[in-house]
């Protein structure tokens, strides 16, 4: 049997840097990962000239721990894979960088992986049962979208939001209601203990006819809800029903929508599709437990990576390089890093 591909995965897109060893026989040897909280919360968001100063000063050190750990010299790996976007162009050119200089140095071929591949790739590395085609909502800070993924680099879209991603309305109504930055996680726990049915808060595009998202008129409602309760008596209960309202309003849009895409996703050979839910917001205990019924309910079988591969890492990007390298999709060490990069274009590329 062939040896198993090795490859090491860069992330630096976002405010998280990663170094990763990972085998084609879905063995992660070893993960690094750095997040910028810190440096950032005083801001109540990401600052990108902030994180790219932090990918430069951190990305060599984790790549070096990470060999380290892994146990292999660069000798031994098969290919250096580097989020080439999109993301923060700063922190992109960082992590470009570095792995081209690497695969320079040793003679390995680069793979400039597109950052929300690694994310609708990023089940394949836990579940070898998740064969193509299948159903996937990809829901992170930036996007939000329903795809059929039809094979590596073969993405159709079926849906998308047409104002703010999911995770960006998260974090924003997690900064209107005061509390703090990254928002997801905290609007999660605030909504813990409060009352989902307190606040009738609208439920954009749902019953719509296509598979697209809005969550702009979401935002201004929890705003608007917020500012008819009475100033300056703002009870800890208040903030938790708020919450909860938004996150089943949120819930219940992500399930309206996934459902219709479920109507026009068939499957040509007769197999149970698989339903996939990817992001940093597929991390959400409420989106992931109503997804999974969802999808029980729809013949789907639900697969959602451990919550620590749904949020930014490089071992998924190491994964989709490995996925990559073995269909001999390499990049020349020219490619410039992309802020931009539609996941359909990889179709047409
Ligand atoms: O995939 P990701 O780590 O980075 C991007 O590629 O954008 O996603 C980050 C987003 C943020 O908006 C964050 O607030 C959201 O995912 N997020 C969550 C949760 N954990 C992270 N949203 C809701 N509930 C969570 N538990
Ligand atoms: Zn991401």
């Amino acid at each position: 049997m062939a040896k198993p591909l090795t490859v090491l995965g860069i992330e630096t897109s976002c405010d998280e840097t990663g170094a990763a060893v990972v085998r084609g026989d879905r063995t992660i040897l070893a993960e690094r990962l750095l997040t910028q909280l810190d440096e950032h919360a005083p801001y109540g968001g990401v600052v990108p000239e902030i994180a790219a100063r932090a990918h430069l000063s951190h990305l060599d050190g984790l790549i070096k721990s990470a060999m380290t750990a892994a146990g292999i010299g660069f000798g031994e790996l098969d290919a250096i894979a580097a989020t080439g976007g999109p993301g923060l162009i700063g922190g992109v050119m960082v992590g470009v960088t570095t792995a081209k200089a690497i695969a320079a140095v040793h003679d390995l071929p680069f793979l400039a992986v597109n950052h929300l591949e690694g994310h609708a790739l990023s089940v394949r590395l836990v579940d070898a049962e998740t064969a193509f085609p299948y159903l996937l909502l990809l829901v992170s800070g930036g996007h939000c979208q329903l795809l059929a993924v039809e094979g590596v680099g073969r993405y159709r879209r079926l849906g998308g939001t047409l104002d703010d991603a999911v995770g960006e309305s998260f974090d924003k109504v997690a900064k209107m209601l005061g509390l703090g930055y990254p928002g997801g996680p905290a609007l999660e726990r605030a909504a813990r203990d409060g009352d989902p049915a307190r606040f009738g808060l609208p439920r954009p595009m749902a019953g719509r006819p296509g598979c697209d998202f809005s969550f702009s008129g979401l935002k201004t409602a929890v705003r608007q809800a917020a500012e008819g309760l009475p100033a300056g008596d703002f009870k800890a209960g208040d903030l938790a029903d708020l919450a909860a309202s938004f996150q089943a309003a949120v819930v219940d849009v992500l399930a309206d929508r996934s459902a219709a895409a479920m109507d026009t996703f068939k499957r040509t050979d007769g197999g149970v599709p698989a339903f996939v839910v990817a992001g940093g917001v597929a991390a959400n205990k409420a989106v992931r437990a109503r997804l999974e019924t969802l999808a029980g309910e729809n013949g789907f079988r639900f697969v959602a990576p451990p919550t620590a591969l749904c949020t930014d890492n490089a071992a998924m990007i190491a994964w989709a390089g490995i996925e990559r390298l073995a269909l001999g999709l390499t990049d020349p060490l020219d490619f410039k890093p992309r802020p931009r990069w539609p996941l359909d274009e990889l179709a047409h590329a």
